[in-house]
């Protein structure tokens, strides 16, 4: 029985298999130096406590909320509410960072940034009429959640200074004159994955009035923007948003921990219900989630307010060392690149922030040649077409600079050196069967 026949569409599509398919394949390579995940370095472990963490929180509750250790310790045991018990510690830090002026009732905390992409994508689309616009390459996990609520995506392309606008207006129109709508589009202004673009300022204000105009929603995703050098960071589109067109998602995944599973969503959207009672989107998301995940760990929640606290309720005090460390791994991956390949043959992109490189191979980069390249050279890294939803980025890989130490990084580079020069050029088909090496040949 072929099962992916008898369930929802979206089963075994690419982008949903694609987180399992990379832990896979480093799960039976452990040895290679891993340029894949997009992970958070393990450095930081060493200043993590959770106890110490839980205990900062605990004592903040106690002296704002005049409760006692044990009233402040059920919250920990309890259910708790499905919005969050942390949304004015995150409602602070955004305020105190100068981002988005928004209360605690704007903000849902939730399992991860990807909870909450899924939230606000199930809340704004209501019909099969409704589109999604994507900016891409993107990350993954937003075309996963797409294809299992059935919301049709359509791609926008980006150029080097972020979504191309031109683009939009021509799929805005495109769309009406089909009887198709686009609700909302997906970006991620500051180092986006996989491409590591930095949208300009002039261009987020232009989108702004684009969506006021033409009536659309933003979902912006913030995962990056911490690894921006301090003079570099530009205005989040929230911040800018004088309408109530942007719905933000930010995730504590790459700044903290994974592990803790917390992202949040600020969404002020004004929600009208049946009796004209008013509430925030943020609000009517958490009676979603309630039915989803009921609510994010309060332990979890717990472990991250007492970072923001340490942080002086500040995310960008609390991202200061790792950016830095993230922009030294990005440099030296750049000057390895530069040490081991010669840049007339082979290209890369030179992003000043984020994770991510992106370089053009001569040969279609899929799940044979890297098991190949894990097989013979030692060495991992993600194969890009799964970032597209066309078949774009057929011949192109991303490198992580994250997880790996700097000479880590080195070897890796050496070994990826040696992969990529016992590839055919350009000149041979890809579609045909290349011989890799002296002994092995694949198909592509
Ligand atoms: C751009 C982007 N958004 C969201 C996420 C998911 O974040 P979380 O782990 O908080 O669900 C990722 C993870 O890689 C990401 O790269």
């Amino acid at each position: 029985m072929n099962v992916n026949n008898d369930l929802h569409p979206a089963f075994g599509e690419p982008a949903i298999e694609a987180m399992n398919f990379l832990n896979e394949i480093m799960k039976r390579h452990p040895q290679a130096i891993s340029f894949a995940p997009g992970a958070p370095n393990l450095n930081f472990l060493a200043e993590f406590n959770s106890e110490r963490l839980i205990n900062i929180y605990l004592e903040h509750i106690q002296n704002t909320q005049h409760r006692s250790r044990m009233e402040a310790s059920s919250l920990l045991y309890e259910y708790g509410p499905a919005q969050g018990l942390i949304c004015d510690l995150v409602a602070d830090a955004l305020r105190r960072d100068q981002g988005p002026n928004v209360c605690p009732d704007d903000i849902l905390i939730t399992v991860g940034a990807q909870e909450a992409i899924f939230l606000a994508l199930r809340a704004l689309f209501r019909t099969p009429q409704d589109h999604l616009a994507i900016v891409t390459p993107c990350y993954v996990g937003v075309r996963g959640a797409s294809s299992l609520l059935g919301i049709e995506a359509v791609s926008i392309p980006e150029e080097a200074d972020g979504v191309d606008l031109n683009a939009l207006s021509d799929r805005l129109s495109e769309a009406r004159k089909f009887g198709k709508n686009i609700r909302a589009i997906y970006l991620s202004p500051d180092y986006s994955n996989p491409a590591g673009t930095v949208m300009s300022l002039s261009k987020r204000k232009h989108l702004l009035t684009l969506a006021e105009r033409e009536d659309f929603y933003i979902l912006e995703d913030g995962a990056y923007g911490f690894t921006a050098a301090f003079a570099d960071t530009l205005p989040s589109l929230k911040s800018l948003d004088q309408t109530r067109r942007v719905i933000y998602i930010g995730t504590f995944a790459k700044i903290c921990l994974p592990g803790a599973r917390v992202g949040f969503a600020v969404a002020d959207q004004v929600i009208r219900d049946a009796r004209g009672g008013k509430r925030s989107l943020a609000q009517a998301m958490a009676s979603a989630k309630s039915m989803i995940t009921v609510n994010t760990s309060p332990i979890c929640q717990a472990i991250i307010g007492g970072m923001l606290i340490e942080n002086g309720f500040s995310l960008v005090q609390l991202g200061k060392s790792k950016g830095e460390l993230y922009r030294r791994n990005m440099a030296c991956l750049i000057s390895a690149l530069d040490r081991e390949l010669d840049s007339n043959t082979i290209t890369w992109n030179r992003p000043l922030g984020g994770f991510f490189i992106i370089m053009d191979i001569s040969v279609p980069a899929n799940a044979e040649l890297l098991e190949y390249c894990a097989r013979s050279f030692d060495v991992l890294w993600t194969p890009m077409s799964q970032f597209y939803l066309d078949n774009s980025g057929k011949c192109q890989i991303r490198l992580s600079c994250s997880y790996l130490s700097p000479a880590q990084i080195d070897t890796g580079v050496e070994r990826l050196s040696k992969f990529l020069h016992s590839l055919p050029n350009r000149s041979h088909s890809p579609s045909s069967g290349i011989h890799i090496g002296e002994a092995s040949t694949i198909r592509v």
